[in-house]
């Protein structure tokens, strides 16, 4: 029989490395990210901890890499689980590329991937809770389909306002907002269109958490924890045991839908 596989992007660090540390040990273990040097160490750690691990480099905002990408896993053993942590926050990039990683980027895997996938395997797109603060009016569902059939136009009409802020870090902010807002609204859509296969697809928004791309956002970020229950970070370890939790089989009737891991920070900015 083959071995289950568990694919995570963005697994050479932060959160998805985190989660790996909290999957079944009997599965295989495949990070991936741009870096190669981060993912071996990676490699060498979930090794150490006792697991099954391998490493490959991929930008998952090319679809051939991630059609690369998603052949080997298959090669692998059985894709059960996808954990798309891959991202780019507002300090990292320029809007067009905010979108193109953390929106196209989700597109690609999750549209890759399924076409392994079977019955009881599951995706898991890692968004964030800056989706929540764009309002619902920017978050147009004819845009967003475009993605699926016109990549040209989509990234257009996503950078129509994030282009008319002035400033870089406010743009990117809006650019970064609407492109986890996608990917909350894409992973709906995946249940929907791939849940007759028996394939379980959820997003999961974290907070301000304290990982590499967390503390560079620390600065902006930390008016949310102002509003939080929890007056603090979010460590790696909760998110990774959260997303984990989401991934795992027996959570089976969870579908469809965004879980919000933020310490509270969205709710209490209507609660009070
Ligand atoms: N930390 C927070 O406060 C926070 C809050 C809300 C949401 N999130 C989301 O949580 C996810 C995980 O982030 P994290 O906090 O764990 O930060 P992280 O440690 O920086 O992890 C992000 C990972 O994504 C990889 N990556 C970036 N661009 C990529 C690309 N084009 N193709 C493939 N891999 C790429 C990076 O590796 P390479 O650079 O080597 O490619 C890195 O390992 C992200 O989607 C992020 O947007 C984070």
């Amino acid at each position: 029989m083959k071995k289950e596989v568990c694919v995570i992007t963005g697994g050479g660090s932060g959160m998805g490395l985190a989660a790996a540390k909290y999957m079944p040990k009997e599965k295989i273990i495949l990070v991936t990210g741009r870096t190669l040097a981060k993912l071996e160490r990676a490699v060498t750690e979930l090794q150490e901890a006792g697991y099954e691990a391998y490493a490959k480099t991929c930008d998952t905002s090319v679809r051939s890499q991630v059609q690369e990408l998603a052949a080997y896993a298959a090669e692998l053993g059985e894709i059960k689980n996808v954990i798309h942590a891959a991202g780019l926050s507002p300090a990292m990039a320029v809007p067009e590329k905010l979108l193109r990683v953390n929106a196209l980027g989700t597109v690609y895997i999750n549209q890759e991937f399924s076409k392994y996938m079977k019955a009881g395997s599951v995706i898991v797109d890692i968004s964030s809770n800056s989706a929540y603060m764009i309002p619902g009016f920017l978050a147009n569902k004819k845009t967003f389909t475009l993605a699926d059939t016109d990549e040209d136009l989509f990234l257009k009409k996503c950078l129509k306002l994030p282009k008319m802020l002035k400033d870089d870090y406010k743009s990117s902010g809006l650019a970064y907002g609407l492109s986890k807002k996608f990917v909350i609204w894409y992973a709906a859509k995946c249940a929907f269109d791939y849940g007759s296969k028996g394939i379980r697809v959820c997003s999961l928004s974290p907070g301000l958490i304290a990982t590499d791309m967390g503390n560079l956002e620390a600065k902006e970020g930390g008016s949310l924890l102002e509003t939080a229950a929890e007056k603090r970070m979010g460590t790696p370890e909760e998110l990774g045991f959260a997303i984990a939790s989401v991934a795992d089989e027996r959570n089976g009737y969870l579908a469809g839908v965004d879980v919000l891991v933020d310490g509270g920070s969205t709710i209490g900015r209507n609660y009070r």
